[in-house]
């Protein structure tokens, strides 16, 4: 039987921001602030539509190896964002998390983020979370490292606890913009049984109604986990 529910958990690799900015004869920075008004649409959609985890790939492990102003220009913007933001995620019962190390971030962007993540902490509706400096593997590495501090037996319970998204269900949706078809270290565990979309509209374009288009599709497909 074909389960006909909406996604509790969508993640999503938010790429193509400097194609849709080269394309329009722009800087690739004007694609990142186009795209941070994306992030602001999808999440304010996805707290409407009931969805109750979304993660949004904003910074991986790799991204560092960027020309120097483009990655100070994304960490300016982040800082930007969160305290904007803070009033919407308060009025519509958002609560903002961080997945990734950000131990590597400047302290001012450090606070800013540990901040927003303790004001909206009781948001009941939609969490929102952000990867900053993240990679899935730098991620595992640094819970088997946890597990053996904490000299945990290893068992995938104890393992998850470990993760950074320790608490946060598996992901069922997994989209990709931009018409890359990969992964790009991205919530490898998480993904396991995700249902995977990829589009070839550009992250500063997509809209609510792509999203609704992909969530129809999703609950059209038959999910068996392994089963039959
Ligand atoms: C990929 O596009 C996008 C990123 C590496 C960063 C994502 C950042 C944003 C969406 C904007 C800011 C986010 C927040 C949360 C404020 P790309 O630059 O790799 O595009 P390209 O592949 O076309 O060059």
């Amino acid at each position: 039987m074909i389960e006909q529910r909406n996604p509790e958990h969508i993640a999503i690799i938010m790429d193509g921001n400097g194609r849709w900015a080269k394309e329009r004869g722009l800087k690739r920075t004007a694609g990142h602030e186009e795209g941070a008004k994306a992030v602001r649409e999808i999440t304010k959609h996805c707290a409407k539509l009931g969805i109750k985890y979304l993660t949004l790939y904003a910074f991986s492990t790799e991204n560092w190896s960027r020309p120097k102003l483009e990655v100070e220009y994304l960490m300016k913007l982040l800082d930007k964002y969160l305290k904007s933001e803070l009033s919407t995620y308060l009025e519509n019962g958002i609560r903002f998390k961080s997945i990734g190390d950000i131990s590597k971030f400047s302290k001012p962007l450090q606070k800013t983020i540990l901040d927003v993540e303790e004001k909206t902490k009781n948001g009941k509706n939609l969490t929102q979370v952000l990867a900053l400096n993240y990679g899935s593997q730098d991620e595992i590495l640094r819970a088997i490292k946890k597990l053996n501090e904490k000299n945990l037996e290893i068992t995938k319970e104890n393992f998850e606890l470990c993760l950074d998204t320790a608490g946060i269900p598996n992901v069922d949706m997994l989209i990709r913009t931009s018409g890359e078809i990969r992964l790009s270290n991205y919530l490898l565990w998480q993904n396991a049984y995700a249902e995977l979309f990829f589009t070839n509209t550009y992250w500063p374009e997509f809209s609510a109604n792509d999203l609704d288009d992909l969530i129809s599709d999703f609950n059209q497909r038959e999910r068996r986990f392994g089963g039959i």
